[in-house]
């Protein structure tokens, strides 16, 4: 599974931790950016190219990080075929793939820790969509919104 990581100045420290602790765990992992921490950089800079990579199937999965993780999610689902979410529990971060076909996860790298982010991750990357009739009929209807 390839993943995507992106993240501003104010995620940059847990996409460090988090991009380590992926390829530990034999992960790829293409790297979004920023590459350096610069306090007034941007986060939809490096979110909306993560978004469109996840979108085109370029990359798997998508972690998403902002100081908040809000910044990151309004910036993500404005790419038609995302599916973001600012996610801070481990029931919302397996269900959210297995119900809604989330494909970005975005976290609040001021909010959340890096061990509850990385049980998080694992949980998100673990997850598969179910793919029921329902869910599938829900999502056409998100879907019909991008066209
Ligand atoms: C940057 O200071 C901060 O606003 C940003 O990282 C994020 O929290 C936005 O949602």
């Amino acid at each position: 599974m390839r993943i995507g990581i992106a993240a501003d100045h104010g995620g940059f420290e847990l996409k460090v931790q988090l991009t380590a602790a992926l390829k530990t765990a034999g992960y790829e992992v293409e790297d979004f950016g920023a590459h350096e921490l610069a306090a007034d950089d941007d986060y939809p800079d490096f979110v909306v190219p993560l978004a469109r990579a996840v979108a085109s199937g370029n990359v798997t999965r998508g972690l998403a990080i902002c100081g908040s993780g809000v910044g990151a999610c309004v910036a993500a689902n404005k790419v038609p075929g995302a599916r973001a979410a600012l996610i801070t529990d481990p029931f919302s971060a397996h269900q959210g793939v297995e119900d809604d076909n989330m494909n970005i996860m975005c976290l609040g790298g001021r909010v959340t820790g890096y061990a509850l982010s990385w049980d998080l991750v694992r949980t998100f990357l673990n997850a598969n969509f179910k793919g029921e009739e329902r869910f599938k009929r829900r999502l056409a209807k998100v879907a019909a919104l991008e066209k």
